[in-house]
């Protein structure tokens, strides 16, 4: 089982223990703040911004090309964005943090 933690825009932690599925779609079953998906995870609209905690870096990776075009169109984005549609939730990423970008 696979944990994944959202911090929302306003500070709240939201923990999933049972994560199954992508970051954006585990967010919008468990209603955390912040996280629209308005594309439904093909990669076109970046209502699911999240940046990854750094310590994550490694193993999430980083945003593909296709998902930096979007983030570039984004504010409050840094070297940790990514498309939450766009990480998926593994047995590696158990214990994964993610911040919820404000929108
Ligand atoms: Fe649209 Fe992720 S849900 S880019």
């Amino acid at each position: 089982m696979a944990k994944v933690t959202y911090i929302t825009p306003s500070g709240n932690e939201v923990v999933v223990e049972d994560a199954i599925g992508n970051i954006m779609e585990i967010a919008r079953e468990y209603d955390v703040e912040g996280i629209e998906g308005a594309c439904s995870g093909c990669c076109s609209c970046a209502t699911c911004h999240v940046r990854v905690k750094p310590e994550w870096l490694d193993k999430t990776g980083r945003a593909t090309e296709a998902e930096q075009d979007l983030i570039d169109l984004e504010s409050d984005t840094d070297e940790r964005s990514r498309l939450s549609c766009q990480i998926e939730m593994t047995d590696d990423l158990d214990g994964l943090v993610v911040e919820v970008a404000p929108f």
